[in-house]
């Protein structure tokens, strides 16, 4: 018997199937066009997705990134949420739908998805690729513009995935406002820029005012300990590169990996990680360095030797943005 075929590998075989028949050449130059557009000024005043062209470059060329970052963020969510599967979903700025297909790899069954976004053509894609995902064949793309007048229809989990650049400052205020007066719980995934990071800050505040508690990545709900332009929490996912990507940025290296920053937070009991790494850990001769955020909302360097024990075979195994001590090593 074969085995079952995960989301991402779906995902991966719809996106190459969306290339077929367009020429490698055209689609290269559809991706540099689009690369251009976001060096450009956002916020704009219409779509930058404009046609069937765009979206297929966009879907092939960036969703395989956004699909593993979201999905980091949501199983970070996950295991601070452990009892939650959301039976509604909407993603707001959903474009061609990488968070839905995210949220159907990290909880199985059904549930009722509803997609908006401003781009026609983008959710046009996205529907026609979601045909693959049996997750996803219910699901609902809605033409739907983010602003003042953003109201979303009560549901368990909001997702906003790589938007909020996007959008103006009072548009992304309202529309991190208008989630959390629907979600039982909001994720919001950035670019793991310093603005990126500027971004989830702001929107984590608005989350926490409206009395949204912090499940991930931080272990605490109060303020971010990091001092404002001194740093920034980001976190990397890696995302196997498709034949487009090596097409556009030439080399051969089979993966990269996807820098993000995100928030996740929910009106449900939640368990945060007890501290979280949030550095790629430095492993040395019989130690390992771990930069973490502390509950007590400090970020401390902690040095695991081999005198820990089981500690150092758990430090040693410790990836940038898990969380610290690991079930299996805590006392
Ligand atoms: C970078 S794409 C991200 C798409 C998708 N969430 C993902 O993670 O792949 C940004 C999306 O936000 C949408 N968007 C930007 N401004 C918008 C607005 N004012 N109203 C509705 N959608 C908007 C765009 O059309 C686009 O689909």
């Amino acid at each position: 018997m074969n085995a079952p075929v995960s989301p991402a590998e779906t995902l991966r075989s719809a996106l190459s199937a969306l290339l077929d028949g367009l020429p490698p050449r055209q689609a290269a130059h559809a991706v540099d066009r689009l690369i251009a557009n976001y060096r450009g000024a956002t916020p704009t005043d219409a779509p930058i997705l404009r046609d069937r062209a765009d979206v297929a470059a966009y879907a092939a060329y960036r969703m395989p990134a956004t699909f593993e970052a979201v999905r980091a963020a949501l199983d970070a969510f996950a295991a601070a949420v452990p009892g939650f599967v959301p039976a509604t979903h909407t993603d707001v700025g959903g474009g061609t739908g990488a968070a839905t297909w995210a949220v159907s790899a990290t909880w199985t069954g059904e549930r009722e998805v509803t997609v908006l976004d401003w781009s026609e053509p983008a959710l046009a894609l996205g529907e026609d690729i979601a045909a693959a995902n049996p997750a996803l064949r219910g699901a609902r793309w809605q033409r739907s513009r983010i602003g003042a007048a953003l109201t979303l229809e009560s549901t368990d989990l909001v997702t906003v995935s790589y938007v909020l650049n996007e959008l103006t400052e009072p548009d992304r205020a309202a529309l991190v406002d208008a989630a959390a007066a629907a979600a039982r719980a909001v994720v919001i995934v950035e670019a793991g820029t310093p603005a990126g990071y500027a971004r989830v800050i702001d929107a984590r505040r608005r989350l926490t005012d409206a009395g949204f508690q912090v499940a991930a990545p931080c272990p605490h709900s109060a303020a971010c300990p990091i001092a404002p332009g001194a740093d920034w929490c980001h976190f990397s996912a890696r995302v196997s590169r498709s034949s487009l990507h090596r097409q556009v940025k030439g080399g051969s290296l089979a993966y990269e990996d996807e820098k993000f920053s995100y928030v996740a937070a929910t009106r449900l009991p939640a368990a945060p990680a007890p501290s979280r790494v949030i550095r790629r850990p430095q492993i040395r001769k019989g130690q390992v360095l771990l930069d973490l955020c502390e509950p007590d909302e400090q970020l401390r360097r902690t040095t695991v030797t081999k005198r820990h024990g089981d500690l150092y075979k758990a430090a040693r195994d410790a990836d940038w943005g898990d969380s610290w001590p690991p079930d299996t090593a805590r006392p």
